[in-house]
């Protein structure tokens, strides 16, 4: 199977360019990458990857890579991406926290929270949008559209804005963090809260797509994930810099899976290469909130299908998803790495949003899910207490200020007079 961890490096076809293509993970067709517009395949509309006939090794990174550029974030990892350079802002080069209490409190040998809140607009998606802004400039397309629980609207409308692009974005109305409502309307796009959830606002999206009304940055856009790829290059970068090795495990919110899809193809381009071995590569591990737990069920299963969702519900809003729709992609990236999935409680995803931001590391809560199902893992013995791992936190604290409000303590009224804050002090 083409997905397959030990798959041997493709054979460009005809139809590359610069050592790049389109291919179909179901049917195998290629496609020339910039000529047409095309989200899936035109034979069995299955989903796309960008494929490449050199794929990366560690030493082509930063200044290791033929040509020159950033040496830090997205495009230090140029070679593995189609182009060298996109719209930047710059997006990528986000921290790996220590965490030591939580570290000992979950019991792990070692726990590094790789916080994605830290892009430029405090989430991971804008490592998607400057591979996807920079593809819908080279194919000429005037107009961006997606579909939100809100993270991507942000980043799409920052990134498109700066393009000088028009941006569109469908909302589920009524349920959408305000932070990224208000970062979607300031940097321009015009957005329409629909009646619906996700997963019907990205129905009406893809089909206004197909109908060429604009050009689709979801992460079924399969550019979009070669952004979000070098989330799996800098965790192994930094972790084996610091550790000597790399994790045995990355730990991740799941929604629509791209991420999940992403990372899993970063392992696998560099196993191809040579450049990691196969036993080396992180167990890819889910995590989904109870209401809208699609991929989970999924795993627990076995099944190869993901059945939708259609009703959906979690205060992760985030991640409030019934139809993922790279799970394809997803599932064998779970399986081939001796992964797993999860579902944890919305209340074990606020206590996990506190317990990081005791830490000093604010996250949105879709991101403590992750954290959250670590616990959950360690409190069932899948993951023992020998385990290095990795949490993706993949939104910033502010995103949803609602959220951290309300898991946080009240502030407390006191007169304006120094005798009354000593004597309120004093009552503790
Ligand atoms: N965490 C956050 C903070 C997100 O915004 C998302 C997805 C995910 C996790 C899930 O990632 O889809 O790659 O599995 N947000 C999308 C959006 C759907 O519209 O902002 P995934």
């Amino acid at each position: 199977m083409s997905l397959d961890l030990d798959a041997p490096a493709p054979e460009a076809p005809d139809c590359a360019a610069d050592g790049a293509w389109l291919a179909c993970i179901e049917c195998g067709a290629t496609f020339a990458p910039f000529e047409d517009v095309r989200y899936t395949c035109d034979d069995c509309d299955g989903l796309l990857e960008v494929r490449y006939a050199d794929p990366p090794t560690f030493d082509g990174f930063g200044a290791g890579a033929d040509t020159e550029g950033p040496e830090r974030g997205v495009w230090r990892y140029r070679e593995a991406l189609p182009f060298d350079l996109g719209v930047t802002l710059p997006e990528g080069d986000t921290p790996l926290h220590e965490v030591p209490r939580l570290e000992a409190d979950v019991g792990v040998d070692a726990l590094r929270i790789k916080h994605e809140g830290m892009n430029p607009t405090g989430s991971f998606k804008d490592r998607g949008m400057t591979v996807g802004v920079r593809v819908a400039e080279e194919l000429g397309v005037g107009a961006l559209a997606c579909a939100s629980t809100g993270n991507t609207s942000a980043a799409l409308a920052a990134y498109g804005g700066r393009a000088g692009l028009e941006t569109l974005v469908l909302l589920p109305e009524g349920k959408v963090a305000a932070g990224k409502i208000a970062q979607a309307s300031l940097h321009g796009a015009r957005i329409l809260e629909v009646d619906g959830n996700f997963d019907s606002c990205l129905d009406i999206v893809q089909e206004l797509a197909a109908r060429g009304e604009a050009y689709l940055l979801n992460s079924l856009n399969p550019f979009r994930l070669e952004g979000q790829k070098t989330i799996g290059f800098e965790i192994l970068e930094a972790f084996h810099a610091d550790y000597g090795t790399y994790p045995d495990r990355i730990v991740l919110p799941v929604g629509n899976a791209g991420n999940t899809a992403a990372i899993y193809k970063a392992f696998r381009e560099l196993v191809q290469a040579g450049a990691l071995d196969p036993t080396d590569v992180p167990k890819i591990t889910g995590v989904q909130a109870e209401g809208a737990a699609p991929m989970v069920e999924a795993v627990e299963a076995g099944n190869d299908e993901v059945r939708r969702w259609e009703e959906v519900e979690t205060r992760a809003t985030a991640i409030r998803i019934g139809n993922p729709v790279n799970a394809p992609k997803a599932l064998p990236g779970i399986r081939n790495t001796g992964g797993t999935a999860v579902a944890v409680s919305d209340d074990e995803i606020t206590a996990a949003q506190r317990d990081l931001a005791h830490e000093g590391v604010g996250v949105e809560p879709a991101s403590a899910a992750s954290v959250a199902g670590l616990r959950t893992l360690r409190r069932e013995g899948v993951v023992d207490d020998e385990e290095q791992v990795v949490c993706l936190t993949t939104g910033h604290l502010l995103k949803d200020p609602d959220a951290a409000y309300a898991a946080g303590g009240d502030p407390e009224p006191v007169a304006n007079d120094v005798d009354a804050v000593l004597d309120l002090l004093a009552d503790e």
